[in-house]
């Protein structure tokens, strides 16, 4: 079990942003969480973080769960987290390697000597995901595109057992897209590699890999389950309580407007 969230609601400035979530996240899977803007994604991954806490209910991550064996630091190493959030905390005159070794640290800069392995690791997962021409580069130098691979980078540095990706498309144009999800993709396959979170606001980013999905409604989850179940024309017109139509093309959805049916002549 990578994640258990059992009747789990948050309040914040007095107001519920989540409301009585329940969500299994099992080791083999991959998930998609769609939602409108303000609808708690944001929210609930600070939670899997421990950035945040549950009002009410309880989260298990990796094993530990919150206010009991609980070590927020350990937690996180086993985390890859991938945000703008994150992403604006880095400094820029940081070079893109240094900030992909960072992430063996769980560290916001590279404070701590690094071995040859760590050194030899870094060098790998920079090839692996193409960063390697800007590898001296700083970071503040680096194009939208480059600086999320290089981040993306960074989480994989520690070997995480759950990669969460939170829009990480924002700003990029479509050939960087593509190759972004190429990467994440490829990821996702390996047999030995990260339980993957991937957080979206566009159908068209859903991978084969991703074989589940949360549709987050309000705070409150609309349906979980198999992709190819949620992410259909019925599931989602009812999720934004407008028609919509879902195509599918080589193993990815797309989304258009729908057309009402008159009911009334
Ligand atoms: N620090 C905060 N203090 C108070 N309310 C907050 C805070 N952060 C978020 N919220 C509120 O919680 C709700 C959920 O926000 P959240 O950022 O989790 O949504 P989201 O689904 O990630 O949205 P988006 O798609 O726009 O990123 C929103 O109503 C938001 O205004
Ligand atoms: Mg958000």
């Amino acid at each position: 079990m990578i994640l258990e969230m059992e009747n789990v609601s948050r309040k914040r400035d007095g107001r519920w942003v989540l409301k009585e979530i329940d969500w299994r996240v099992e080791k083999g899977d991959h998930w998609v969480l769609y939602g409108l803007n303000g609808s708690g994604k944001t929210s609930l991954l600070e939670l899997i973080n421990a950035y945040l806490f549950p009002t009410e209910g309880t989260v298990r991550v990796l094993g530990l769960e919150f206010g009991k064996t609980y070590l927020a630091e350990r937690l996180r190493k086993q985390i890859g987290f991938v945000s703008s959030s994150v992403g604006q905390k880095i400094r820029p005159d940081e070079n893109a390697y240094e900030v992909v070794l960072s992430g063996a640290f769980a560290s916001i800069g590279l404070y701590e000597e690094t071995n040859a392995e760590t050194d030899r690791k870094g060098v790998d997962i920079l090839k692996e995901l193409g960063c390697l021409e800007y590898a001296n580069r700083n970071f503040g130098t680096l194009s939208q595109g480059e600086k999320q691979r290089v981040l993306i980078g960074r989480a994989l540095m520690a070997d995480p057992a759950l990669l969460i990706l939170d829009e990480p498309t924002n700003g990029l144009d479509f050939i960087a897209r593509e190759e972004l999800l190429e990467s994440v993709a490829r990821i996702a396959r390996r047999p030995d590699g990260p339980t993957i979170l991937y957080v979206t606001h566009h159908v068209e980013e859903i991978l084969p890999e991703f074989n589940k999905t949360l549709l987050l409604k309000e705070g409150s989850v609309f349906a979980a389950g198999n992709t190819a179940d949620l992410i259909s024309g019925p599931q989602l017109s009812a999720f934004f309580g407008m028609p919509v139509n879902v195509s599918w093309l080589g193993g990815r959805p797309s989304l258009s407007k729908g057309t009402m049916v008159r009911t009334t002549s």
